[in-house]
């Protein structure tokens, strides 16, 4: 991206959560944290389309073990709110039967689109175990029950942007997160 480019996306935001750097540094350490976990498994490493695609690419580089790739691609928020339904934009799941699974977001927030993805995998699939890992947690009352197995960062109940995230598909090109301008977000 041009120095011009990022600093006009840079000046939509009100404030800075996460550098590159902290992202960088943190995917690191939960990079080697899955490598310990995981020697000598066969393992899966599954991405939630759109917002997770940035996370994946970087989280996958640090872990230094054979590992298979796939990905699944919902929705379920509009604006900056969750519609509460989570809609499957494929019907065809990985194949995971007799693997390990580490489902990959970029946020938990409602919980609603691990559920739903975890619960379908268990009952649709044979996979030897599933857990997940977040590169961000939000602090907020879950509609779904998610145990996080792996958690980038913890954040406050407000609604950020970049690295993967995105108001109306825009912002995800941010190669750090942060919280919009009340003046970019339509009421
Ligand atoms: P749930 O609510 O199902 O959320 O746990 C998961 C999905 O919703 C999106 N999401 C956000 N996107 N800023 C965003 O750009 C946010 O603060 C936010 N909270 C939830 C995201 O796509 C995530 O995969």
């Amino acid at each position: 991206m041009s120095d011009l480019l990022e600093q006009r996306l840079q000046q939509r935001l009100d404030r800075v959560l996460f550098s590159k750097e902290q992202i960088d540094q943190r995917i690191e350490s939960m990079g080697a944290e899955i490598t310990r976990d995981y020697s000598g498994q066969p393992l899966t490493v599954i991405t939630i389309l759109q917002g997770g695609a940035l996370f994946m690419a970087d989280l996958i580089r640090e872990i230094h073990l054979p590992l298979k790739l796939d990905s699944v691609s919902v929705s379920s928020y509009e604006g900056t709110e969750s519609t509460g339904r989570v809609n499957f934009h494929q019907s065809k799941l990985p194949d995971i039967d007799g693997r390990h699974v580490i489902l990959l977001d970029d946020i938990l927030d409602t919980g609603r689109t691990l559920s739903a993805i975890s619960q379908r995998f268990a009952e649709e699939c044979s996979p030897l175990s599933i857990k997940v890992a977040v590169l961000l947690s939000k602090q907020v009352d879950r509609a779904e029950h998610v145990d996080a197995d792996y958690v980038g960062f913890e954040v406050g109940n407000e609604f950020v942007v970049g690295y993967g995230l995105d108001y109306n598909g825009e912002y995800r090109n941010i190669p750090l997160i942060g919280v919009l301008k009340d003046e970019y977000i339509q009421s």
